[in-house]
């Protein structure tokens, strides 16, 4: 079996991980899931980086000046505490004070200096302790930093030890030449390219006076600078230092994930210090883009830092786990490019992904399997339509998440489902279950919509890998965890599934703020509708008879809207009433397991030919009422002016039936 080696950046602990930490770590994870669902024998390695300075200050802030470690351990718990939470499945969690580390650190700097690319000198300049980086006059904008642009960069003049980068620069450009792949994604790429271009200075490689930090091994006075230091572990997580035939097994690493900000350390003094250590170089190094909240930089001092924790967690969907917020990191953001993160936004995508669209699907599959076959889906027929959109699917996923355009992964499943939704609405099983002449294709429909689902939760499991493991028992296809691979979201035309039913996976969100204004509702009555109401003396648009309504003008409470359910749909036929001039009978589709029967006052509005096809919306939630001997099953939406036919309210065509308006 391949193996596959990724990395991320080890986080600095002087504060608890933020949503834009948690995001590299997250698309890293959908990666090594991914690699793991493609057959890869993948390490997958997370980690902090503990000896910062901040770090240090941060523990002596905390009284911990004796034992800057014990702040560290507190801290590991608490960042694994965060990437538990959201599921990301480590196989090593490396920290820069462990042994197995300072070993590895000795042995590469002790390398570097037998090689003659270490020499003394004196550093004189400035210092940002926030990127723990020596910063020359022209990286600076007005005298700040421009990633801390708060802080007063400080200014040092101390005996170090320099590494000698120049003497890399043409190995670098040959490098970046020979493999374009190195560094990803492109715009990285040019931005290193420029910076060889411009030349490379050496660098600093120790710092004097500190006692926090590996000591050198050829001047224990001072110790290693904390980048330098930091860009080891991932040589030391696979046994530099320690175990080398461990090291020869998974080194180099096959990818890093980090930030953009910190690519010059990865793909320009990292692969010199391994080159002057006579070690091979990592294959690939991927750049993402920042996650912002609301359109500015996320962070704590600016109160503009979103907590992972509450986002695996959201008030919308409290019980609904990492799986939302993962989706949302990895679709709605391409990856390489930065992003933005409102609860607002999420709140939106979660009903409209998962609620109205995944979640209905695979209630409605179910469901159907459930009441037209008493929850078996025998296989039948040989794939249909669906089959050749889910080999299609399936190509594009596999191209896009080896190229790590992740959310291009994701749409492309997310195009089956779409397509499911499609094929379910247009073969009408609801239709097909009356007449017992139609079991066979009754039965194909059931099985190819199951089957779909199957395959778009195998390709969608590395990025909601508990979602689709339900999902996958739901449909009768528990095939999960390890044992999944990507072979299994090959179309498959053999064998019964037997069917779960469950509660909805992802109950549509309350809107933010009705949770306060919930109370007791007021009670509003609803009379019963008497048949006789309606006839063709009834005002256009059919209204049910209720309480008496509000004097104009006088507002409503939420509570009281809140109480009529407000639904997309589609219409399916529609049909004069007979002896009626006004009514239309219409069969709808609201996304439940057959269509309902709704008679509508629109006829002096519309044909019936006309209507079929639309998207319009309908009140889902009011009483059956008998009308004309049909009884109708809720009540569309339409405006009328004083003497104008009635005109329906219509809802984008792009929205699944079922979906809530409101
Ligand atoms: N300790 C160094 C990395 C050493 S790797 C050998 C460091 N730490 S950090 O805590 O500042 O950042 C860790 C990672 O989080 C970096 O890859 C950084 O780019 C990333 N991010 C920090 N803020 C971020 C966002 N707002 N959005 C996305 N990623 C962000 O740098």
């Amino acid at each position: 079996m391949s193996r596959y080696y990724l990395t991320t950046a080890i986080d600095y602990v002087n504060s608890r991980p933020h949503l834009g930490t948690a995001y590299e770590k997250v698309t890293a994870d959908v990666i090594a899931r991914y690699k793991r669902l493609a057959g890869f024998d993948v390490h997958f390695l997370m980690g902090n980086d503990e000896h910062s300075q901040n770090v240090y200050k941060k523990a002596v802030e905390e009284g911990l000046h004796n034992n800057p470690v014990g702040y560290c351990d507190r801290m590991e718990a608490e960042f694994t505490a965060v990437w538990k939470a959201l599921h990301c499945s480590y196989d090593d969690f490396i920290r820069t004070t462990q042994p197995r580390h300072k070993a590895a650190v000795q042995k590469l700097a002790q390398a570097a200096h037998d090689a003659g690319d270490i020499y003394e000198g004196v550093y004189e300049g400035w210092y940002c302790v926030s990127c723990e980086a020596f910063k020359p006059d022209k990286d600076l904008v007005d005298g700040k930093c421009p990633v801390h642009p708060t802080l007063t960069p400080e200014w040092i003049r101390e005996k170090n030890y320099f590494f000698r980068l120049s003497k890399y620069r043409d190995r670098l450009m040959k490098h970046f030449e020979a493999q374009p792949s190195f560094l990803e994604p492109e715009i990285r790429r040019n931005e290193i390219l420029r910076l060889l271009d411009a030349g490379l200075e050496d660098i600093s490689m120790s710092r004097a006076g500190q006692s926090w930090g590996v000591p050198l091994p050829f001047d224990p006075d001072s110790v290693v600078y904390v980048w330098f230091d930091a860009l080891i572990n991932y040589a030391t997580a696979v046994g530099y230092g320690t175990d080398e035939a461990r090291f020869a097994t998974w080194w180099p690493a096959d990818l890093h994930i980090i930030g953009k900000d910190i690519t010059r350390f990865h793909t320009v003094v990292w692969p010199a210090m391994l080159w002057s250590a006579g070690i091979e170089v990592p294959r690939q190094v991927f750049g993402h883009g920042w996650l912002h909240y609301g359109g500015q930089r996320m962070s704590k001092s600016l109160g503009t830092s979103v907590d992972p924790m509450e986002a695996a967690a959201p008030k919308f969907a409290p019980d609904a786990g990492p799986d939302p917020i993962r989706l949302y990191l990895t679709k709605e953001i391409t990856y390489g490019s930065d992003g933005d993160f409102t609860w607002e936004r999420f709140e939106e995508r979660y009903n409209v992904d998962l609620a109205n669209n995944l979640g209905n699907l695979v209630s409605r599959v179910v469901s159907m399997a459930d009441k037209y076959r008493g929850g078996r889906i025998a296989a039948a027929g040989d794939g249909g339509r669906l089959a050749g959109v889910a080999g299609e699917a399936l190509a594009r996923y596999r191209r896009s998440m080896d190229a790590f355009a992740l959310h291009d992964g994701v749409a492309a499943a997310y195009g089956l489902v779409d397509a499911t939704n499609g094929f379910i609405a247009d073969s009408a099983p609801w239709k097909l279950a009356k007449d017992p002449a139609n079991a066979a294709r009754l039965d194909a429909v059931l099985f190819e919509a199951a089957e779909a689902v199957r395959v778009a939760a195998v390709l969608l499991q590395p990025v909601m890998p508990s979602s689709c493991a339900e999902i996958l028992r739901r449909i009768g296809a528990p095939v999960t965890g390890d044992a999944l691979r990507l072979d299994h979201a090959a179309w498959q035309s053999a064998g019964e599934r037997a069917t779960i039913p469950g509660p909805p996976m992802w109950p549509r969100s309350v809107p933010p703020g009705d949770l306060q204004l919930a109370g007791p509702a007021p009670e509003v009555k609803i009379q019963p509708a008497k048949e006789k109401s309606v006839d063709d003396k009834s005002p256009a648009a059919p209204v049910a008879e209720a309480a008496p309504a509000p004097p104009a003008g006088e507002r409503i409470g939420i509570e009281d809207f809140l109480k009529v359910e407000l639904k997309v749909a589609k219409v399916r036929e529609a049909s004069a009433m007979p002896k009626s001039k006004k009514l239309i009978r219409l069969l709808v589709d609201v996304g439940e397991p057959e269509p309902r029967t709704i008679l509508a006052g629109i006829a002096e509005g519309y044909q019936p030919e006309q209507l079929v096809g639309k998207t319009i919306v309908i009140v889902a939630n009011l009483k059956p009422r008998p009308m004309m001997g049909t009884e109708s099953n809720g009540m569309v939406l339409a405006a009328s002016g004083p003497g104008q036919p009635p005109i329906l309210v219509a809802a984008d065509d792009s929205l699944p039936p079922g979906t809530r308006v409101g």
